[in-house]
């Protein structure tokens, strides 16, 4: 676990597998000296002091050759003396820039929860709270590194206090700094916009700065808060990697900079850009967490790490491990256009085919037949819906469906009754005309009084029916950013306040309504982090359903979610967004990659279809647990531009998957290996008398038919036999 030599002054953090190693140096700065494969309680200090660089830099302390700018730091700090992007920065009541952290005490306890932040939690795990001051700003930082150790998951943030007389603001404070002595790594990022979101990203880390960062108050469409470092050989089942995932839903950055010596640092936090922190004296500021995971097994092996570790330890626990209802959603059967008649039709055949929740989406409240009006209003329209909405719901689990509702809460329409009652609690800066996106505008969560009245809100519509499931929804970002909860010294710091807010509303209604499953959504995945996993136990993966699309979209969210987390839908064809005709055989194998649902209008479906839907919920009911639960690993093809393998897996079942975007002619044979298997253990192609092992699966593997026409796809279901 977590231990202190006094002899070498070093903390090492032992997991199952892994170490990392920090020590504290004569001078008082912390060196970072190790993050890998287990090495065991010795001696580090070499790392730092066999260093050997010419440099035209800053002795520290006048030390001769005591360089800090060449050595690799924990938490530096600015400027002194070390140039490169600090991990740090505050500006201080005289207008100067520099910090100076050095060490002052630790203790290990067990860990702990963030205040008012999502945090990762387990039995097991030990945190080292590392203190660190400055004697001039009397400022305590103090690093909280823990431990996981039957997950090899490292996790650190960071606590500020002030301890002086004056206001200080926290210019920067990122999660964690990394640096590691060698620039002979690849870059990946997951990234992507609305509608094609987290495609991963690899390419060489070059000197300068580089990386992804969000500034729209959310993570957003284009990057997820994640960054990882990879040695130039690393491929999906071998090879060393480094993964950084920040615990949070706003602003981030995540960033690598190599050095004028070739040493590459890494950091993730909040984003410094438009943020600072009036800390007044007395007060302190905790930073979100970030996950770190580190291996030399490849890149499968860092996704199956996260997953375990995110259901394990982050998301709510009431559903973490629990199977999911296959849920039918109206959103593109019907838009805004439906009243209780369709919406009855849907659910009764909807229910025939065997789905088990009913999602009513947006349009059920106020006057809002499009997208211009009524949010905020959250009054059921009782004309649209036939009757009171307790009344509909009453009808639909009376077939034998749980119920789903749809809302936005964050949002405000300007036709509205709230927008007329308060046009004073969205986010705008005064004396300049708040820009609308969608029609409409951001509450401002920083507020205590607009986070109470949502909750209140969303307190009562819970109460007041019986509704099992909600989607929350955000559509659009943050401009305009100024509160006018926040004098002007304090404005920068909306951006962190309205997530810390949001979390408290997110907080509050999962503990009232703890039987409540939660599905966060911002125009798909606009929001799709750890942060909001830790209320929410699973997140519309993308307004895309394309099936070919969604290769690559749930390819990149599973790098790092479990596939419980992933929503996935069967939609209409042509596809409403690219127009492509797949076959419903293809759009159930790669909606089953995940959370399975359907949204299409399933009374204009064919016989032949309905036949073809019912089949696929019943597989799916019957391999839920693997489906849903199971280990997710992507498989290696032949030719990675035009196929996609994918293999769940647990104690029962190994389900292999195969889809070719385009059809192509005369190719090789082609084989489908699964991995991760004993080679001993044996198995049963179901409905059949095909009996393999596991070591003939993973060398030989399954011949994949060949394909007769574009997006073919294949899915082989193997049992698991008694030893
Ligand atoms: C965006 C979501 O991603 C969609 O699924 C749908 O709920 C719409 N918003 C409704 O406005």
């Amino acid at each position: 676990m977590i231990e202190f030599n006094q002899a070498t002054q070093q903390f090492h953090f032992f997991s199952q597998n892994d170490q990392f190693t920090l020590g504290i140096l004569p001078s008082g700065h912390l060196a970072f000296y190790y993050f890998g494969e287990k090495l065991g309680n010795v001696d580090l200090s070499y790392v730092v002091t066999e260093i050997q660089r010419a440099s035209y830099l800053a002795d520290t302390d006048c030390i001769k050759d005591f360089k800090l700018e060449q050595l690799p730091l924990v938490y530096p700090a600015f400027g002194n003396p070390d140039l490169r992007t600090p991990a740090f920065e505050v500006e201080l009541a005289d207008g100067s820039r520099l910090s100076d952290l050095r060490y002052q005490k630790h203790q290990i306890s067990t860990k702990k929860e963030i205040k008012g932040l999502p945090t990762t939690l387990h039995e097991s795990a030990q945190s080292l709270q590392l203190v660190l001051y400055d004697c001039v700003a009397q400022m305590e930082v103090t690093l909280i590194i823990s431990i996981f150790p039957e997950h090899d998951v490292f996790t650190q943030h960071v606590r500020i206090e002030n301890q002086g007389i004056t206001e200080v603001q926290i210019e920067r404070c990122m999660s964690v700094n990394l640096d590691f002595l060698s620039d002979n790594y690849d870059l990946l990022t997951l990234g992507g916009a609305w509608g094609r979101e987290t495609h991963l990203n690899r390419r060489k880390v070059t000197q300068g700065f580089q990386g992804v960062d969000s500034k729209r108050g959310a993570s957003g469409h284009g990057q997820n808060p994640f960054i990882g470092l990879l040695a130039p050989d690393c491929q999906e089942n071998h090879g060393e990697l480094y993964g950084l995932n920040l615990v949070y839903s706003g602003n981030f950055l995540a960033s690598a900079e190599v050095d004028m010596h070739q040493n590459t640092r890494l950091q993730i936090g909040i984003n410094p850009f438009a943020f600072s922190w009036a800390l007044a004296p007395g007060a302190y500021f905790e930073t979100p967490e970030v996950v770190m995971v580190h291996t030399c097994g490849g890149l499968n092996e860092l996704s199956l790490r996260y997953h375990r570790f995110y259901q394990e330890c982050l998301l709510p626990k009431k559903f973490a491990k629990k199977e999911r209802p296959i849920l039918m959603n109206n959103w593109e059967a019907t838009y805004f256009d439906f009243d209780k008649e369709k919406i009855l039709a849907l659910a009764t055949t909807g229910k025939e085919l065997g789905m088990e929740l009913f999602v009513l989406d947006d349009g059920w409240f106020g006057q809002r037949n499009n997208d211009d009006s009524s949010l905020g209003d959250w009054t059921p329209n009782e004309e649209k819906l036939g009757g009171s909405l307790a009344e509909l719901i009453q009808a639909i689990c009376h077939l034998g469906l749980d119920f789903g509702l749809w809302i936005e809460p964050e949002m405000v329409s300007p036709k509205s009754h709230l927008f007329q009652a308060h046009p004073d609690w969205i986010i705008r800066v005064a004396q300049r005309e708040p820009q609308q996106v969608r029609h409409q505008y951001v509450l401002d969560l920083s507020r205590v009084e607009v986070q109470d009245y949502l909750i209140e809100v969303l307190t009562k519509l819970l109460t007041e029916n019986q509704i099992s499931y909600v989607k929350w929804d955000m559509n659009r970002n943050i401009t305009d950013a100024g509160s006018r909860g926040l004098s002007p010294n304090h404005q920068q710091e909306l951006g962190h306040r309205y997530i810390v807010g949001l979390y408290r509303i997110l907080a509050t209604i999962t503990e009232r309504f703890s039987e409540l499953l939660l599905e966060t959504c911002a125009g798909g995945g606009g929001r799709f982090d750890p942060g909001m996993l830790a209320y929410s136990a699973q997140i519309w993966t993308s307004d895309d359903t394309d099936a070919i699309e969604r290769l690559a979209i749930q390819e990149g969210t599973s790098l790092l979610y479990p596939q419980a987390t992933m929503s996935c839908h069967v939609s209409a064809v042509p596809n409403h967004q690219v127009g492509r005709i797949t076959s419903l055989k293809t759009r159930g194998i790669v909606a089953q990659q995940g959370n399975f649902g359907y949204e299409l209008d399933l009374l204009a479906l064919s016989e032949a279809e309905k036949i073809e839907i019912s089949r696929q919920i019943s597989e799916y009911k019957a391999y839920r647990r693997t489906m849903q639960l199971g280990r997710l690993v992507r498989l290696a093809v032949y030719d990675a531009t035009n196929e996609h393998g994918w293999q769940q897996e647990d104690e029962d079942y190994l389900i292999l998957n195969h889809v070719f975007v385009l059809a192509k002619a005369n190719t090789v044979p082609k084989r489908l290996k699964a991995i991760n298997l004993e080679n001993n253990a044996r198995y049963q192609l179901v409905d059949s008398q095909r009996f393999f092992t596991g070591a003939e699966l993973m060398s030989i593997g399954l011949s994949i038919p060949k394909p007769t026409t574009d997006f073919a796809s294949t899915r082989w279901i193997l049992r698991k036999l008694e030893e």
